[in-house]
């Protein structure tokens, strides 16, 4: 019998608890968001996101329970998002999963937040082979990495300032759209003129894969200022914000892979769901000969699933430890996860 992984995710506003066995896959995954909590503030308030946890965990552990029909016994060892993200969030995740694998005397593992994201489109069929280049578009992350192996992960380029995330929700924001911004804005840009405005695109010629994206809201800022702002005129600049940042994000992603030499993109974070996104990127590297992965919808944002499933693949490489310690890392590189 293969190992059985419970992962437990609380990084930022979403808990996501799931259980994972190698050689089976996923059993059950669960996942409470707080976005209804934090849009009445504009964004996430930590305090409140630690607090949610707190009530949210211990009911999805045992409603995944009760889908896979096992046991808590049953599980072998427990994952956890141990960083980046937000301190006492990540102290909620760390706290449950050490406490319960100490009393069950089973091994945790602490798994970065982006390893997760970068590893999800494994779960999919048909799965990319390593290595592959990995673009992680997250509200706080905007990454390209070039991938061998779990755990051997180099960094290519990233942004100097605002992730793609960031850029969308604060374009959002001056648009009057609610949080999170990105999907508000990509909906509300599906009903906008695509060639009223041109915002800039920013680094596209730099030469490196490195981004910038803070510009972009003072562009949409500028434009905001500039027009009378009816509903086709939000429109047509929600269009054009989503087409600057997609179109950097394209062009830096097939500059990636060319320069690699590698024909297989891995598209991971909340901003993959795009669907502009996914166009444009499946047409530029189809016509190429590349091809583009993508995580299931379902696991593009945060969830629990992808912290199980790299728990058990660095579980696999015998990297459990029976140590309970409580060391969240709010701030942490993933270049420097071996
Ligand atoms: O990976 P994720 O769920 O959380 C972080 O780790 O940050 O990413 C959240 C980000 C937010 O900035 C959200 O606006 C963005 O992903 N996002 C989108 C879409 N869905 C989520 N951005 C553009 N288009 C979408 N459809
Ligand atoms: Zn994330």
């Amino acid at each position: 019998m293969s190992l059985i992984t419970l992962g437990i995710e609380s990084s930022c506003d979403e808990t996501g608890v799931a259980l994972y066995q190698m050689g089976r896959g996923l059993l059950a995954h669960a996942l409470h968001t707080q976005i209804a909590m934090h849009s009445e503030y504009g964004g996430v308030v930590p305090e409140l996101a630690s607090r949610d946890h707190v009530q949210r965990v211990t009911p999805l552990v045992r409603q995944v329970l009760h889908e896979a029909d096992i046991s808590l016994e049953q599980v072998d060892a427990i994952a956890y998002t141990q960083g980046p993200g937000l301190g006492g969030a990540l102290l909620v995740g760390a706290s449950v999963a050490n406490a319960l694998a100490y009393a069950l005397d089973i091994p945790t593992i602490g798994i970065h937040h982006l390893e997760g994201h970068l590893l999800s489109p494994l779960l999919s069929d048909p799965a990319p082979e390593f290595p592959f280049v990995a673009l992680l578009v997250s509200g706080g992350h905007t990454q390209l990495m070039r991938v061998d192996g779990v755990g051997r992960y180099t960094l290519l380029g990233e942004t100097l300032d605002d992730a793609a995330g960031e850029a969308f929700d604060k374009s959002a924001k001056l648009l009057g759209l609610g949080y999170p911004g990105g999907p508000a804005l990509s909906s509300l840009a599906a009903q906008g003129k695509a060639d009223r405005f041109k915002l800039p695109r920013p680094m596209l010629h730099s030469g490196d894969l490195d981004f910038s994206f803070s510009g972009l809201k003072t562009a949409v800022l500028t434009l905001t200022k500039q027009h009378e702002i009816d509903e086709q005129t939000r429109a047509d600049i929600a269009c054009a914000t989503q087409d600057a940042i997609v179109d950097v994000l394209a062009y830096k992603a097939r500059a990636a892979l060319a320069q690699t030499g590698l024909d297989q993109l891995v598209v991971a974070g909340g901003v993959g769901a795009n669907r502009l996104l996914r166009e444009r990127l499946s047409r530029d590297i189809g016509k190429r000969g590349g091809k583009v992965f993508y995580p299931d919808l379902q696991f593009c944002t945060d969830n629990g699933a992808m912290i199980a499933f790299a728990g058990a693949l660095r579980l696999a490489q015998q990297q459990g430890r029976k140590e309970y310690r409580f060391d969240v890392k709010p701030r942490w590189n993933l270049a420097e996860i071996g």
